[in-house]
């Protein structure tokens, strides 16, 4: 007994030491970042807020400006250049040349500027949602949830597994190489390229930059022609983070442009990701095509919403609701067709209905709303156009949410919250991406029916099923074709930072998110060494070294019977065989077989 308590103590001791070093905050500097042009504080306007009527189709290309404004108000924001290829190069040079540098940086120092980061968005939440929310006009909540709860649960993850999936991982070495040691090791791939979508400038902009600075990477990163007002303000607090742990001040490039600065971009990186529609992840695959770098596509989807008989309909209705107008629905995973049990179909749109008719929509930061505007201008007449082709083939709009104050000339940026009944696969609102705040509502019979309806799609993004039974819900699930399925809930699988996130068919391929999408900004090498060297070293056995021996194949027979055979009896014959030929071996000469 007196041995032990000593020993007791200790552990009590350290337990205790370690719980009080919890209560320690970390040392995490704070990075001072420039707001001064960004953020109207009252006793100066900003030069430029006139009302911009943008130019229809094209023509902004021509004078090589990508011209921001905000689409809730019209409001001017300023202008950025569509950067030329050379520039585009010369860019990824630069990333080129401070990545060298990073490579060897410590996880220590990697963690402490994300922890810089996250520092600065929890100080900061309100001023990024607000410069979120002005440049594409989501309201500060959709921000909040889609823009900092993302990028905050990335970066702790990172923070707390992040090294864990870059060290060597050792794998077992087979039969024949039981007497070495295999492991992958993961390096840096080098420049890493995003082309990234406008619907979460500031998550789609820290996202891939987190993944491939935490590995070692630099990343140069193409934002959104809808969305680089705030993008290039973003990028400011990435660059003072950097300068704070005194990372390479190029290792992280922000730049703006056209098809063409993309494509410059494609041709001059390792890796690209592209976050897109499947139009351009084509045209981006195809260019990768020329240097043969691997290619990641997340290209949207055409999420299925499956509501079985046996739920709590009010609260299933409540998340359907925030499925479709997260956003006013402009989610690569956000929940565009409703199969409803026949059952409960006519109660699931009683309060579906209820919901959406309290739900206004208006410009976020000039009064309370639920909803606000969609992003791209010429998109609300696509949504009219996927609404009029549903109505024309029989469907039926039972509820509208409402508009609040909207200014006159931004009306073309909005799009009501709308719920379609009668909707069936004979209409382009089920089959192509909507993008907006529709809720096309179809009812089924049975199980399979549900299944057969959500795997009838070009896309395979996501999926969401809802039922009381647990293991229903995940059967229906296993079998839809897609690459991210979230069981009684929606979106739950984003949320969580260590899962990969990426779909099947037109929904592309590859993974962004998790363990998958950091290691994919990493060259995998799988390297085998001696396990007890120096003590054995592995040599060509005797029957099969140059000029090979007369019973080279028999040996080769009886070797692969001892390794691979079914039978414990016959490898070890075998393997009495193979000692036998080792020892009985005797050189012939090639010319000798020949004369046989
Ligand atoms: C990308 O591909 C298109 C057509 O496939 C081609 O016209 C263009 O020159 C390519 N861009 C680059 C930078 O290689
Ligand atoms: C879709 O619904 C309309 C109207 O109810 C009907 O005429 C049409 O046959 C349906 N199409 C399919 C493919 O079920
Ligand atoms: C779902 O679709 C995939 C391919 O699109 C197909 O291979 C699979 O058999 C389908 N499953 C069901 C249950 O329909």
């Amino acid at each position: 007994m007196a041995f032990w308590w000593p020993l007791l103590v200790l552990v009590f001791a350290y337990a205790i030491c370690k719980f009080l070093l919890m209560l320690i905050p970390p040392n995490v500097p704070s990075i001072e970042v420039d707001t001064s042009d960004v953020v109207d504080d009252g006793t100066h306007a900003r030069d430029n807020s006139f009302i911009y009527i943008p130019p229809r189709g094209r023509t902004q290309q021509i004078d090589r400006k990508v011209q921001c404004y905000e689409p809730a108000t019209m409001k001017y924001l300023g202008h950025f250049p569509a950067l030329p290829p050379s520039e585009v190069k010369e860019c990824v040079a630069q990333a080129r040349k401070a990545q060298k540098i990073w490579a060897s940086s410590s996880f220590k120092k990697r963690r402490q500027f994300l922890r810089i980061l996250l520092k600065y968005i929890i100080e900061h939440q309100d001023l990024i949602c607000e410069i979120s929310s002005r440049d594409t006009g989501k309201t500060m909540v959709d921000a909040s949830l889609g823009e900092i709860m993302t990028t905050c649960e990335k970066i702790t993850w990172l923070l707390s597994d992040g090294e864990k999936w870059l060290k060597p991982e050792y794998r077992s070495s087979g039969r024949s190489m039981l007497h070495k040691r295999s492991k992958v090791e993961f390096y840096p791939i080098g420049v890493v390229g995003a082309i990234v979508s406008w619907n979460y400038p500031f998550h789609n902009l820290f996202n891939p930059m987190l993944a491939a600075v935490f590995s070692g990477n630099s990343i140069v990163i193409k934002v959104s022609e809808h969305a680089s007002w705030s993008g290039c303000f973003y990028f400011r607090i990435i660059q003072a983070a950097l300068a704070a742990v005194g990372a390479p001040e190029n290792l992280v490039g922000v730049i703006t442009g056209f098809a063409e600065t993309g494509e410059a971009l494609v041709s001059a990186v390792d890796k690209i990701i592209f976050v897109g529609s499947p139009g351009v992840g084509k045209q981006i695959m195809r260019n990768a095509s020329d240097t043969l770098i691997p290619v990641t596509l997340e290209l949207g989807g055409k999420d299925a919403f499956i509501v079985c008989e046996d739920v709590d309909v009010s609260h299933v209705a409540q998340v359907a609701v925030r499925a479709s107008l997260q956003s006013s629905g402009q989610n690569c995973a956000g929940a565009e067709r409703f199969y409803v049990h026949k059952d409960i179909y006519s109660k699931f749109i009683c309060e579906v209905s209820k919901i959406v008719k309290s739900v206004t929509a208006g410009p976020p930061l000039m009064g309370k709303y639920d909803m606000g505007a969609i992003c791209v201008h010429e998109h609300s007449e696509k949504l009219q156009n996927l609404v009029d082709d549903a109505l024309d083939k029989g469907a039926e709009i039972i509820a509208r949410g409402s508009f609040g104050n909207l200014g006159e000339d931004a009306v073309d940026h909005f799009f009501p919250p709308t719920v379609i009944v009668n909707a069936n696969h004979s209409m382009k609102l089920m089959k192509e991406e909507a993008f907006g705040p529709i809720m096309p509502i179809m009812k089924f019979s049975t199980d399979e029916e549900a299944i057969r309806l959500a795997n009838d799609s070009n896309y395979g993004l996501g999926c969401a099923v809802f039922s009381g039974s647990q293991s229903r819900a995940k059967e229906i699930a296993s079998q839809i074709h897609c690459g991210v399925a979230a069981v009684n809930d929606f979106a739950s699988n984003y949320m969580c930072q260590s899962l990969p996130f990426g779909g099947v068919k037109h929904s592309g391929f590859g993974r962004f998110a998790g363990v998958e999408g950091l290691r994919a900004c990493c060259l995998v090498k799988s390297v085998v060494e001696d396990r007890w060297w120096p003590y054995i070293k592995t040599k060509i056995p005797k029957p099969i070294q140059y000029p090979v021996a007369e019973n080279g194949f028999e040996f080769q027979e009886s070797l692969v019977e001892m390794l691979y055979g079914l039978s414990i009896w016959d490898r070890l014959r075998a393997l009495v065989n193979v000692l036998k030929l080792i020892s009985e071996h005797k050189p012939s000469s090639s010319s000798k077989r020949r004369s046989d």
